[in-house]
């Protein structure tokens, strides 16, 4: 028996970056589910030959062990205690990435959520489990393996969190948007590639250093004004506002990481190059575009699909020359999910 998934990444607007209680976001947050930058699992179950106990669980990642990976897997099932008849079976998990996994892009809300949709069929196949609430449920298990993996269960824009102004809005799992305003529907994701090295702070640690920061009540009091304003912003189709509250968004998520007690500069001098020639092209051009970054030196171009030939352009004659060897994913808003 084998259950296949395909699962994209997604890319944070407001940003989750801190924690409550087990594994919730500090603040609401809103993303974009991609398109290309995907993970593809495959588990395949047989009925185990010895009547060992513990758990038969191999991993391999683009054809090769991976075994660091695979512990991350076994601790995270041995979590879930719908999971124990998982014992009786081999489990073989197989996943690849359908962008170069060398360009250090975050996988971890691709492939924990490609894990999740996987399990959830698996328990339904193998225990018969119905969840009348599928994707809803493989958000919920998904957050609990990483957090904004929860958001990347379905297509367009995603709400995770609790917030006055989206009542859908919960902590435990991520709910889709209604449509937003025209103006961001067709949005296109450059992923600027400044380095492919490993994160230097894992999210994790980020996190935790969350817990301590001198300014973290403060962060939680401006996530939440941020959501009020780009929900109004993305209702009505204001790319300025819009431009405002992502780029403050990515700035105070390195800003916050700087002033942490035990400071980490997560940037590169490519990450800043980059920065300041689109805050320049962008004011010089007038176009519907924005900046953002994950907890890392790559920057993601936001724009709106009508102008991408111009922003095409601007990548390839002005950024590509501060990317590691000129690389970067044309990647664009997507669908969610796909059963393979
Ligand atoms: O899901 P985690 O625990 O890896 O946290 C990632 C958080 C950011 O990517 C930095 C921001 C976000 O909301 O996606």
């Amino acid at each position: 028996m084998q259950v296949s998934w395909s699962a994209p990444s997604n890319i944070a607007f407001i940003k989750y970056w801190g924690k409550k209680g087990h594994q919730l976001p500090a603040n609401a947050s809103l993303s974009m589910t991609l398109n290309r930058a995907r993970t593809e699992m495959s588990v395949s179950v047989e009925k185990k030959e010895n009547n060992k106990s513990e758990l038969d669980l191999t991993f391999s990642f683009e054809g090769k062990a991976e075994p660091q990976f695979e512990k991350k897997i076994r601790d995270f099932l041995l979590t879930l205690s719908d999971f124990a008849w998982a014992k009786d079976y081999a489990l073989k998990f197989s996943s690849k990435n359908t962008f170069p996994h060398s360009t250090g892009i975050a996988s971890s809300a691709s492939s924990m959520s490609a894990l999740a949709l996987c399990l959830l069929e698996l328990e339904e196949k193998m225990v018969g489990k119905k969840h009348p609430h599928f994707l809803q449920e493989a958000s919920r298990l998904a957050r609990l393996a990483s957090g904004s993996a929860c958001r990347s269960l379905y297509g367009g824009h995603v709400f995770w969190g609790e917030h006055p102004d989206f009542s859908a809005g919960n902590d435990e799992w991520a709910t889709p948007m209604p449509s937003v305003h025209e103006n961001f529907q067709e949005m296109g994701d450059a992923i600027l590639v400044v380095s492919s090295a490993a994160k230097k702070v894992s999210s994790r640690e980020g996190h935790n250093r969350m817990a301590e920061h001198p300014f973290k009540a403060a962060r939680v009091t401006q996530a939440q004004q941020h959501t009020a304003l780009l929900l109004q912003a993305l209702a009505q189709g204001d790319w300025q506002s819009f431009q405002q509250i992502v780029q403050s968004e990515a700035m105070t998520l390195h800003a916050l990481m700087m002033s942490a007690p035990r400071p980490a500069i997560l940037m590169a001098s490519g990450t800043l190059k980059i920065l300041e020639l689109i805050e320049s092209f962008a004011q010089d051009s007038g176009l519907p575009l924005a900046y953002t970054l994950d907890a890392g030196p790559n920057v993601h171009l936001l724009y709106h699909k009508k102008e991408r030939t111009r922003v095409v352009s601007f990548i390839q004659t002005e950024l590509l020359p501060f990317c590691e060897e000129r690389m970067w994913i044309d990647d664009e808003i997507g669908d969610g999910p796909k059963k393979l």
